[in-house]
């Protein structure tokens, strides 16, 4: 073999199969081969199990979908190469024209603009609620078929809680997919409740890290069977080095996740007895309008505490400038705290009325608390207080 072939067939490196490596590799390949034709052919024809592009599976991809399927409590899994490729291709894959699909005002923006441009475009309708209305989604079921309801909770920024019970009953009443982008909550709940498909963005809390994106859509065996052939050709896959990154970033989830909730906690009750603050949004304190709902559909309340400060647009510029340890940036779940103002969310495609039921005032700050020393934040929020209220 001449060195130009050997650069691109390097000699084999092949494990022992009683000697295994604690983390699995990356199979950053996007072409596999079987040592015969007769083989290759049964993988296609679909007799046997193997890989042969990245862009339909990859055992890096592959292992983090079965570990995320395992974690929400459903058979299946897809990973996508961010949140909102999930939402856009699951919404692509199991949508037609003339379907109808009922979604809420206090939804991610993006995802609304899915709905209100993209799929518009394509002659899917939907109507837009208050996740709070839950007559109201009695209603638009009741009028028409409806193909699927989408929904968040805790929503974003402000933390309204979802009836997650109540919503899957009235969906599948009348025959609708209850899908759930459950990012918020993380992969360890809500699982128990009727949810056909979880969405989640791997931007967040899988990574920690801030440094990859992701998305996952994980349902039953036979959904994401339905799906896989679309999402193959729509496009959007992991890529595996990201999947690595993301399942490493998986080892610490638990313990980032709930130490993240606990200092949420501790800021929500800050933020709640200081007098620059008019408003706390945290479903862990028993003032959230929804707290006991929040208590019986979750174990941990978030890790995102928003708050309405009383002295409007001019009190948020004081305290957003104020505040050290939080960067004003977009995204959650990493272990940097982030602030973001109502003024930094952009919701100018709403209508008064859906404004007002979005519950964003002039003085809102979305707060998405890290993992910095607890005492640390809350020195830096108080400071910022003390400075907004001056
Ligand atoms: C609730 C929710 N869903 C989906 C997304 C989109 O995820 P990504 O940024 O990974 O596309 C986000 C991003 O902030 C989000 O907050």
């Amino acid at each position: 073999m001449k060195k130009p072939t050997r650069v691109n067939h390097p000699p084999d490196v092949e494990l022992p199969a009683d000697n295994r490596p604690l983390v699995a590799p990356i199979y950053q390949s996007v072409k596999f081969e079987f040592d015969t034709l007769a083989e290759t052919e049964r993988y296609l024809r679909g007799e046997r199990p193997g890989f042969f592009y990245s862009r339909a599976s990859n055992p890096t991809t592959r292992q983090l979908e079965l570990l995320l399927a395992e974690l929400q409590g459903r058979e299946d899994c897809l990973v996508t190469a961010s949140g909102i490729g999930a939402i856009a291709q699951t919404l692509l894959t199991l949508t037609k024209q003339g379907d109808h699909v009922l979604c809420f005002v206090e939804t991610y923006n993006p995802t609304r603009y899915l709905i209100r441009r993209l799929l518009t475009r394509f002659g899917v309708t939907h109507t837009m609620l208050s996740i709070e209305d839950l007559a109201g989604v009695e209603r638009v079921l009741a009028a028409q078929p409806v193909r699927l309801v989408l929904f968040e909770s805790p929503t974003n920024p402000v933390t309204k809680i979802a009836d997650i019970a109540a919503l899957c009953r009235m969906a599948h009443a009348a025959g609708a997919l209850c899908v759930l982008d459950n990012t918020f909550a993380g992969f360890h709940q809500h699982g128990a409740y009727a949810v056909d498909i979880f969405i989640h963005s791997l931007t967040k809390y899988a990574s920690g890290a801030g440094d990859v994106m992701g998305g996952a859509v994980i349902a039953a065996g036979e959904l994401i069977r339905a799906m896989r052939a679309d999402f193959t050709v729509l496009g959007g896959t992991l890529d595996p080095h990201s999947a690595f990154l993301i399942l490493r970033g998986m080892k610490t989830y638990f313990v980032r996740y709930r130490a993240q909730c606990a200092s949420a906690m501790r800021i929500a009750q800050l933020l709640a007895a200081h007098p620059a603050v008019g408003r706390v949004h945290y479903p862990g304190l028993a003032t959230h309008p929804q707290h006991a709902l929040a208590a019986r559909q979750m174990q941990e309340f978030g890790t995102i505490v928003s708050f309405d400060l009383k002295g409007g647009a001019a009190a948020v510029r004081r305290c957003a400038e104020a505040l050290q340890l939080f960067a004003l940036a977009a995204s959650l779940g990493s272990g940097e705290s982030l602030a973001v103002t109502a003024q930094m969310m952009g919701q100018r495609e709403l209508s008064a009325e859906q404004q007002r039921l979005a519950a964003i005032t002039d003085g809102t700050i979305r707060l998405s608390i890290g993992l910095e020393d607890i005492e640390d934040l809350e020195a830096d929020v108080r400071h910022a207080l003390d400075i907004t209220a001056a």
